[in-house]
């Protein structure tokens, strides 16, 4: 029989885990987003808000709509309050120990059949499944930044995952809307290996003067029709996040196209790390 997912939870309160329950809220499901702190939890649930607003002035949905789909999210500082969901998706900074702390702490608390997804792009899935109480309900679920804009969701199976629970997470990323791609557990799965190198060799170039940052985002822009230059994306995405997300692709491959911009990794240091910050290869104040 199909496990029917009715509940969502979502661990971590930066932009996608925001864009994850809304995902989620919007197709129908009942989300618990969890925060460690009060005040960021409350500023997800007003991000949300502000997303759907533009959606009803847009005329996207109905004013209704929208005040129905928030009404689906509730926000909480208390991981417990996790407890009853079907499926919990984390989305907690990209740091495999803090992943797998969570998992665990989060299989103890959930039933024995509830699924548990981590939105990492690169780190080992096999590993944060490994931490949990039932290492077969563990699968990855890697939703793109803007998680409500962007199309696809890679659904990643690590070795100890069962068909089912892959099978589940999948129906639910279609539900969301999204095209779906089931993925093997290695680092950057199929868009981050293919898209970082880029990145990555996008500051190279610029290191070694080809060009200024400006002239390379307009020559990618116009050069291959890519809706954002590479410096652009790079602060979209976040310095740090794009930085371990080269450092898990080097370490699991050892190419140099992987080997971290020495740059990116003073950009990361003084804490200039892209749009959530204000300040990245651009200025945003
Ligand atoms: N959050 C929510 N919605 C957003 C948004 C955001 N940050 N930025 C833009 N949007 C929405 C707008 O409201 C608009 O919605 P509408 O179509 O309903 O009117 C739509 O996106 C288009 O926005 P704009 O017209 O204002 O701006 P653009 O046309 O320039 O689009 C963009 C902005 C969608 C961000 C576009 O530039 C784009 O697609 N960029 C590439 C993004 C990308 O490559 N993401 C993948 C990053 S890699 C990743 O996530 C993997 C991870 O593991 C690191």
């Amino acid at each position: 029989m199909a496990m029917e997912i009715r509940h969502v939870g979502v661990l971590g309160s930066g932009i996608m885990g925001s864009g994850i329950a809304e995902c989620a809220a919007e197709a129908g499901f009942e989300v618990t987003l969890r925060s460690r702190k009060q005040e960021t939890a409350d500023q997800m649930r007003v991000n949300v808000e502000k997303s759907l607003l533009r959606k009803i002035e847009k005329g996207r949905i109905s004013e209704g709509g929208g005040r129905e789909i928030l009404s689906r999210i509730k926000v909480t500082t208390d991981i417990r309050a996790l407890s009853h969901c079907d499926l919990v998706i984390e989305s907690v900074v990209e740091d495999l120990a803090v992943k797998k702390h969570l998992v665990s702490e989060i299989s103890e608390l959930v039933a024995d059949d509830a699924i548990i997804a981590t939105n990492t792009s690169t780190l080992p899935v096999v590993e944060i499944a490994a931490a949990a109480r039932h290492p077969h309900r563990v699968c990855g679920i890697h939703f793109f930044n803007p998680a409500t804009v962007m199309k696809l969701v890679e659904v990643v199976q690590p070795i100890t995952a069962s068909d089912e629970v892959v099978r589940a997470a999948v129906d639910f990323a279609k539900s969301c809307s999204k095209d779906v791609v089931t993925v093997k557990d290695q680092a950057g799965f199929i868009v981050n290996a293919l898209l970082f190198p880029y990145l990555n060799n996008s500051i190279k170039l610029y290191e070694r003067g080809m060009g200024s940052m400006e002239e390379i985002d307009v020559a990618m822009k116009g050069g291959c029709g890519f809706p954002m230059g590479p410096f652009a994306l790079l602060d979209l995405v976040g310095l740090d996040t794009s930085l371990a997300i080269l450092e898990a692709l080097y370490q699991e491959f050892g190419d140099p196209n992987f080997s971290p911009a020495p740059l990116l990794k003073r950009m990361v240091a003084a804490g200039y790390l892209g749009r959530k910050t204000k300040r990245g290869f651009f200025d945003y104040r």
